[in-house]
Order: C-alpha cells, then structure tokens, then sequence
C-alpha cells in the first residue's frame, strides 16, 4: 500500500526499483509473484498494479480489446532493470491492413491503455480514408466549398457530426437545421435536390418574387406546390406541355409560338 502511494513520484520509483531488486535477491518477502529458484521474479500481471497506478486502472475503465484480448505483458515484455525497452510498437500485432501504415498511431489514440479514446489533430483527410471512401469520392466528384476544407475542419471528434447551422446562417428565418438535408447533401452541397412534397415556403427564402405572384394570383396554380412543377432538382424548369399536352385545336396552336402568348406566366396564368 505504502510502496504504491510511493511510486506516483517518478524519483522516489527510481529509488525503489533498486530497493525493490536487492529486497529481492536478499530474499526478503514482498508480495509480489514468486522466483523460481531464488532468482529474480518473474512479474506476473497480477503484480503490475502494486505499482503502477494509472495504466491499470484505464485499462479497466476503458481498455476494450486491449482489457479482453491482451494482457499487460504481451505488450510489456519484460520489465526494468533487466530489460529497458518495454514499450511495445503497435506494429507487433497490428499489420497487413491500410490503416496499420499511417505514421503516429499515438497522435490519435492518445493512450494505448483506452486505444477507443481517439482524438484528433487539425487538418487531417488522409488518415480517414484508410476507412472511409464514399465521402471523398461525393467530395471529388461534386467540387464546391467543402471539397476544399479538411474533414477534421468539420469532423473535430470521431463520429461527431456538426449542424450545418453552426456555420452558416439559414435563409430564412424559419428554416431550421433538419431543413438543410432536405435540400443539401453535405458531402455534395451544390447539387441541390429536394422531394415534391418540400415546403414552397423554403424556396420563397430566395424566390419571394415568384412566391408572391403566385399566391396572389387567381388561377388554379396557386394550389400547386413550386416543387410539383420544378420537379426534384434545382433549376429545373418544366414546359407546359409536360402536363397539358396540348389542349387546343391545331389550327389554333399554328397562329401562336407559345402558350405565354394567350396564357400569360405559370406564377399568374391568364385563363
Ligand atoms: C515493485 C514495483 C513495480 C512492479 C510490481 C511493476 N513495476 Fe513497472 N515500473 C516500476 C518502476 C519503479 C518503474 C520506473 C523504472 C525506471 O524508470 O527505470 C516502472 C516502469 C514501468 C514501465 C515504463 C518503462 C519505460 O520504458 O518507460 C512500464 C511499461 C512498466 N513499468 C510496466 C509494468 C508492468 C506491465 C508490470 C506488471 C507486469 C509492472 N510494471 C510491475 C515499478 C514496478
Ligand atoms: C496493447 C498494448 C499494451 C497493453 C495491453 C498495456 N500497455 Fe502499457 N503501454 C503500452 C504502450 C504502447 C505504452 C507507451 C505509451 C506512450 O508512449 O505514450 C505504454 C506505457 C505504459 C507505462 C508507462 C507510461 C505510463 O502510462 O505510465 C506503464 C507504466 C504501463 N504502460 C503499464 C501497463 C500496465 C500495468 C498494463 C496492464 C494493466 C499495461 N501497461 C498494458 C502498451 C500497452
Ligand atoms: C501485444 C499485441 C498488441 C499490441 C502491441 C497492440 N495491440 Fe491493439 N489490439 C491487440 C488485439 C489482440 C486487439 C483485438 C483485435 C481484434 O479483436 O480484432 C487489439 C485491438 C486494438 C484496437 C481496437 C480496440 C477495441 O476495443 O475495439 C485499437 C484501437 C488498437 N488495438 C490500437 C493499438 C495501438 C494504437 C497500439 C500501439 C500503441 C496497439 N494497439 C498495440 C493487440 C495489440
Ligand atoms: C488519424 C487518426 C488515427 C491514426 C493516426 C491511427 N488511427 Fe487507428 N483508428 C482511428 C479511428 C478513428 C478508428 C475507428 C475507431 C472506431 O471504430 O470507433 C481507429 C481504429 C483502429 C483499430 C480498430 C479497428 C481496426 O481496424 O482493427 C485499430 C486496431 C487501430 N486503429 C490501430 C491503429 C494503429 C496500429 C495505428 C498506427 C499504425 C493507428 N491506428 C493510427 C484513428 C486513427
Ligand atoms: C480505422 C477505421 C476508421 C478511421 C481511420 C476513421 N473512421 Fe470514422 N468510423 C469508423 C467506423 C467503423 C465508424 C462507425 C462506427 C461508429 O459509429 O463509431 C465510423 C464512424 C464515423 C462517423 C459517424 C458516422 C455516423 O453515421 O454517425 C464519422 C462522421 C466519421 N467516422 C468520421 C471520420 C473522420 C473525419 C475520420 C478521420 C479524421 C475518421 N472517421 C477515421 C472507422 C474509422
Ligand atoms: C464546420 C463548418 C461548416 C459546416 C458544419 C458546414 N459548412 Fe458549408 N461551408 C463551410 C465553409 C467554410 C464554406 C466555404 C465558405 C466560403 O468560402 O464562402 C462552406 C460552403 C458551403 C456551401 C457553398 C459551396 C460552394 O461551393 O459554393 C454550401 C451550399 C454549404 N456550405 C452548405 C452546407 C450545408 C448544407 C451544411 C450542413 C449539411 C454545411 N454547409 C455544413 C463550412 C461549413
Ligand atoms: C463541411 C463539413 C464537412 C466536411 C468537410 C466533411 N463532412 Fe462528413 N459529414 C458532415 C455532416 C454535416 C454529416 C451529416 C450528414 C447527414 O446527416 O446527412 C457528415 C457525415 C459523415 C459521415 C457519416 C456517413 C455519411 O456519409 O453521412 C462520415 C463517415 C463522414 N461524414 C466522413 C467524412 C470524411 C471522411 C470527410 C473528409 C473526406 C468528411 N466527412 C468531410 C460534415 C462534413
Ligand atoms: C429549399 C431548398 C433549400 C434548403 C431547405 C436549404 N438550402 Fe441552402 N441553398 C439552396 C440553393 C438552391 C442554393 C444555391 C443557390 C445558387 O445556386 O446560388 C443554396 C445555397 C446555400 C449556400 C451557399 C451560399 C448561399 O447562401 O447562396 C449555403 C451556405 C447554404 N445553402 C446553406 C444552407 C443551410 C445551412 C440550410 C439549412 C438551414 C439550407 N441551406 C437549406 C437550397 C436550399
Ligand atoms: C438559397 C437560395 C435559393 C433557394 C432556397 C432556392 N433557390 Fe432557386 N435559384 C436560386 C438562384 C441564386 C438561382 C439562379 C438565379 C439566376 O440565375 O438568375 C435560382 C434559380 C431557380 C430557377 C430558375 C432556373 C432558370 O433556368 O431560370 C428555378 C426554376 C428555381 N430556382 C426554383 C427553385 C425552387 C422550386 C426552389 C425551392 C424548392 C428554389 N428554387 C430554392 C436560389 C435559390
Ligand atoms: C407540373 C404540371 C403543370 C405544369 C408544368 C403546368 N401546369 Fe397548368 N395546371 C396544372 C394543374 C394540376 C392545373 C389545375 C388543373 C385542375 O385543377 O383542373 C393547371 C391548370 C392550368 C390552367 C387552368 C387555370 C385555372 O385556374 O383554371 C391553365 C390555363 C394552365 N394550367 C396553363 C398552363 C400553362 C400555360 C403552363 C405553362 C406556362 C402550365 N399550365 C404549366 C399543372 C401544370
Ligand atoms: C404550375 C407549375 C409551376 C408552379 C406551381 C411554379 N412554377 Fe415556377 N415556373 C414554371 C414555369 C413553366 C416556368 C417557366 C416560365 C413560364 O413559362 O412561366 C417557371 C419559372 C420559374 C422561375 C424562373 C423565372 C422567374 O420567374 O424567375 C423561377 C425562379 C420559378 N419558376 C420559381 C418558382 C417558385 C419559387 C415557385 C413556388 C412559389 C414556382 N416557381 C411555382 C412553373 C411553375
Ligand atoms: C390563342 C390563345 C391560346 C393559346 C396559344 C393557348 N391557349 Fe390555352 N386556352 C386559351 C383559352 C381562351 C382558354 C379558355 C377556354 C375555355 O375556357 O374554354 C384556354 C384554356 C386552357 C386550358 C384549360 C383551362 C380549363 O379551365 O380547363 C389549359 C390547361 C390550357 N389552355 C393550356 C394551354 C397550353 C398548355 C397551351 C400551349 C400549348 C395553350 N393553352 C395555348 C387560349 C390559348
């Protein structure tokens, strides 16, 4: 108990590694596992947290695969001052895949003891791509603003994701962050689609003019949404036809270019 308190101090632990080794040899009985032969003691797992504080007790909180599938001295074999260099490399059980070649297994999981912990730095796409590809692919494809900014730029923590309204204002006042989705694809922000059934209220944020004119206007349009006839994608503009075909006599048709000529725009028809 005592040597335990001790051994947070980093010089006191000096000390007591060379109390500890000639206690030892000398036979004197410390409750650690015991030496066959009188040599030295090998350490068993059950000894490290005698002295050691920290890393037991993290991986016990939080240690996942590494509490269940390793133990302490598969990775630390070994144990100063016989052997020095205790430290394992990640590289000694986990090879053959994409991501086991990135540089700094550490800068990410910060501790090995809880390796689920993961922070990361600034400015990082490369490291995500050893798993994921069908953003970059959308990103690549689809060039706007977004290509250009890092995914950690908007990603800060692993499997966090950010409203969109923390960056950007709405259009509208009334235009909330589940709104955007109907309207955007975040790893794809130009190619606005939306459903038929989307509110025409969304697009008076940009369009009050066409808005305006139709909801003033008398003829049976009003009662249609701007999404029922510009259809799915934005811009798209349709011809009268696509849902009239053509309801005049011929002879009639052939003396005007246009149904606009008599019937005036689809925001104010003239009946
Ligand atoms: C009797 C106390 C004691 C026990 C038991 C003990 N350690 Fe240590 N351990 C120390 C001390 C003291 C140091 C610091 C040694 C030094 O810096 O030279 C240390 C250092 C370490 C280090 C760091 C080495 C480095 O290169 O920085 C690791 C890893 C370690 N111990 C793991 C273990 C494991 C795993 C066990 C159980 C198998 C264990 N220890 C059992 C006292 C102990
Ligand atoms: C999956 C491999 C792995 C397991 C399992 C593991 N360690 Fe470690 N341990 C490491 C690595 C890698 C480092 C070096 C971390 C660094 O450089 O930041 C380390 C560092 C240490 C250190 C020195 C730094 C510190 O955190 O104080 C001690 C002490 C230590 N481990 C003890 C233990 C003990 C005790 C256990 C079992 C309860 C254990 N380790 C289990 C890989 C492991
Ligand atoms: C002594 C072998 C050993 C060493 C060294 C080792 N690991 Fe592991 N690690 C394992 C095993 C075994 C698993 C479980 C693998 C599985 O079930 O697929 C694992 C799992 C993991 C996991 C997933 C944990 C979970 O709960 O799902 C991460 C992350 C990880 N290791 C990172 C690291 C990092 C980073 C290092 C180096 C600091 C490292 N490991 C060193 C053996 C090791
Ligand atoms: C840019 C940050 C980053 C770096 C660098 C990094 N990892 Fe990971 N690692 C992750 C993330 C994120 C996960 C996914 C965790 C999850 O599934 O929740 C992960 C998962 C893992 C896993 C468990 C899943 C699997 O594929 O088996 C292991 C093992 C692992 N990393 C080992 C390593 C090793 C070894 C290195 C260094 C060669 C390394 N990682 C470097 C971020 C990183
Ligand atoms: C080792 C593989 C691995 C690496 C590297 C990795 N991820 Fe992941 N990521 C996963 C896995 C597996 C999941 C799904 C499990 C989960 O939700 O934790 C996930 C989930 C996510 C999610 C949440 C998905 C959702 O549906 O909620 C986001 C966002 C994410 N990762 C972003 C990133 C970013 C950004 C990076 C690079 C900085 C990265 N990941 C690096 C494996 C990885
Ligand atoms: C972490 C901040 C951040 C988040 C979250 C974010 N964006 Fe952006 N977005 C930006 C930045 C930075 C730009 C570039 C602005 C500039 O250069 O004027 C941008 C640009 C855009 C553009 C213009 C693209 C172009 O090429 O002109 C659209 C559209 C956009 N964002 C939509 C969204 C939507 C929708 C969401 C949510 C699904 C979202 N953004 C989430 C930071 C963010
Ligand atoms: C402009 C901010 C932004 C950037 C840059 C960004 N993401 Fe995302 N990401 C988001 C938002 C917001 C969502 C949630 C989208 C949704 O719910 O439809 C998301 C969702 C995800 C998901 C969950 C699955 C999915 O596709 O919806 C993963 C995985 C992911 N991003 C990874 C990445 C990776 C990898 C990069 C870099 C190549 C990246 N992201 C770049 C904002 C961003
Ligand atoms: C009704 C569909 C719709 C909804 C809902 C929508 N947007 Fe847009 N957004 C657009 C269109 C269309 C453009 C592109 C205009 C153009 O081509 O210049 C755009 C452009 C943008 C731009 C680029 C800069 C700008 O203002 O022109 C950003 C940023 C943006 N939207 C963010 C958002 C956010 C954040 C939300 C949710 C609060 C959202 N959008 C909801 C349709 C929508
Ligand atoms: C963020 C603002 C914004 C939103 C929201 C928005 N638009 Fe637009 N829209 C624009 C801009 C900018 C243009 C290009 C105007 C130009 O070229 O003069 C445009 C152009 C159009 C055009 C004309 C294409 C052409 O060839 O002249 C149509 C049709 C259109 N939008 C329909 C819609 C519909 C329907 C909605 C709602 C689902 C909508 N817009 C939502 C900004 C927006
Ligand atoms: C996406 C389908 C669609 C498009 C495109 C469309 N309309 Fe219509 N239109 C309708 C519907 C639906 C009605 C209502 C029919 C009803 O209630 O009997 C209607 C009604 C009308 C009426 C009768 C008005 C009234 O108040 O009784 C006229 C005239 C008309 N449309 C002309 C046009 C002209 C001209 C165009 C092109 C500039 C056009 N429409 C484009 C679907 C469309
Ligand atoms: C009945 C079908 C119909 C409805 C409903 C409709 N439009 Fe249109 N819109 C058209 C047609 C057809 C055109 C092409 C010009 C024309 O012939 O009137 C057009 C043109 C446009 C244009 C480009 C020219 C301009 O007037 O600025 C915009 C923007 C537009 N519509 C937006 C909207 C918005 C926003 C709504 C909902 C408030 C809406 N439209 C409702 C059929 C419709
Ligand atoms: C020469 C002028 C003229 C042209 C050109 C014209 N229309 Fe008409 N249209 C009329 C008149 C007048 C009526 C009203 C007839 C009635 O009430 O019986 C009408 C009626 C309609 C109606 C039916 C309204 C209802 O209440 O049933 C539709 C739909 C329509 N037109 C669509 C079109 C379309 C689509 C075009 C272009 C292909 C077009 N019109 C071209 C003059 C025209």
């Amino acid at each position: 108990m005592k040597m335990r308190m001790k051994c947070k101090n980093v010089q006191l632990m000096k000390h007591m590694v060379t109390a500890f080794a000639i206690f030892l040899t000398a036979g004197v009985s410390v409750p650690l596992a015991s030496a066959a032969d009188g040599a030295r003691p090998v350490l068993s797992v059950d000894d490290c947290a005698k002295c050691h504080d920290a890393a037991p007790k993290a991986i016990e909180s939080n240690g996942g695969k590494h509490k269940t599938s390793v133990t302490c001295v598969d990775c630390h074999q070994g144990h100063p001052p016989d052997k020095t260099d205790i430290i394992p490399q990640c590289g000694m059980c986990h090879s053959g895949e994409k991501h086991f070649q990135l540089e700094g297994c550490l800068n990410c999981h910060k501790n090995p003891h809880t390796p689920l912990a993961i922070t990361f730095a600034d400015n990082l796409t490369d490291p995500c791509l050893t798993c994921h590809t069908e953003q970059i692919e959308q990103l690549k494809q689809n060039p706007s603003k977004h290509t250009e900014l890092f995914c950690t730029f908007c990603h800060t923590k692993h499997g966090e994701i950010p409203d969109c309204t923390g960056c950007h204002t709405p259009h509208a006042p009334n235009m909330v962050q589940s709104d955007c989705l109907t309207c955007h694809k975040v790893h794809m922000p130009r190619q606005v689609a939306y459903p038929d059934d989307i509110s025409s209220k969304h697009c008076a944020a940009c369009h009050d003019t066409a808005y305006n004119l139709l909801i003033a206007s008398p003829a049976k349009h009003k009662e249609l949404a701007c999404a029922y006839c510009h259809k799915s994608q934005h811009k798209m503009v349709p011809k009268c036809q696509d849902c009239h075909g053509v309801p005049h006599p011929d002879g009639m048709m052939q003396k005007f270019a246009a149904c606009g000529d008599c019937h005036g725009i689809a925001h104010n028809i003239n009946k």
